[in-house]
């Protein structure tokens, strides 16, 4: 079977977790949510590094995967060569979709949603450089809406204001043309979609990375570890907390049995 470490801040990697699933239902997961570092988006480029890749470090250590998932774009826009250079293991790394963006983009207006730091990070700056060039493309930061997506998933209501002040800005219109896609750039909203649909001043395509990145997943995977396998995984947060009640339901429909940090190590 195949092993996968799933790493995020926080609840965002499980739209990954969600994809996975379905494309190779029989992997074992581990699922590692940074709570103790959330949110990421604010965190000094040198200081997220030396966080991530020192927890990553610990992490294939105790728990031997074949591969490891970075189901956070805040991260990996940051962490993915320091990882690759220092661990012989396949890393899968999710960045923002700006290459599916502008070729599925009509109108030529597109916008990337994503926590500050995604949103400034010369990588995507260099995505669009490299595939968006044609596109008039708005970077969009949300200081906000990972956390309301954390909320969301603990069960608690986040008000259509709050999360329409945050998206906003990403609907604008150039001589005639309007955005019709708009990239979820960060793993927690995809979780927030229906409300971001109800809430779109017009129409538009969301771009939710995680379909593309289990399909990477399996490819990098493909033919690792065969047999028989449970299909079944743990979730663990680094802060060593137990997972808040309104997530275990959510957690086991994703094979996920909830754990905290003192039991689920090695
Ligand atoms: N889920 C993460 C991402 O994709 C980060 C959210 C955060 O820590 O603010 O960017």
């Amino acid at each position: 079977m195949t092993r996968l470490l799933v790493f995020d801040s926080g609840v965002g990697g499980l739209s990954v977790v969600a994809e996975i699933r379905r494309a190779q239902p029989k992997a074992e997961i581990v699922y590692v949510a940074d709570d103790a570092g959330f949110p990421y988006g604010d965190w000094e480029d040198a200081a997220l590094t030396d966080r991530v890749v020192g927890l990553i470090a610990g992490l294939i250590a105790g728990h031997t995967p074949d591969a490891v998932v970075i189901a956070c774009h805040t991260a990996s826009t940051l962490v993915l060569p320091p990882l690759r250079a220092r661990f012989d293991l396949p890393f899968v790394g999710t960045v923002p979709a700006v290459k599916p963006a502008a070729e599925q983009t009509r109108s030529g207006v597109v916008a990337v949603l994503g926590t500050y730091g995604t949103i400034r990070r010369d990588y995507t700056r260099g995505l669009i450089d490299q595939f968006a060039k044609e596109c008039h493309v708005r970077l969009v930061g949300s200081g906000n809406l990972a956390a309301y997506a954390e909320r969301h998933m603990r069960g608690e209501a986040v008000g259509d204001a709050a999360i329409l002040a945050e998206i906003a800005p990403a609907f604008i219109e150039d001589d005639g043309r309007r955005t019709d896609i708009v990239v979820l750039a960060c793993t927690h909203y995809p979780f927030l979609l229906p409300q971001l649909e109800r809430l779109a001043p017009w129409p538009v395509d969301w771009i939710d990375p995680a379909p593309a990145i289990a399909r990477r997943v399996a490819t990098v995977t493909g033919g690792m570890r065969p047999g028989a396998a449970s299909g079944g995984g743990i979730a663990l947060l680094t802060s060593g907390k137990a997972w808040p009640p309104a997530m275990t339901a959510q957690l086991r429909r994703l094979g996920l049995e909830p754990q905290e940090a003192a039991t689920a190590s090695g």
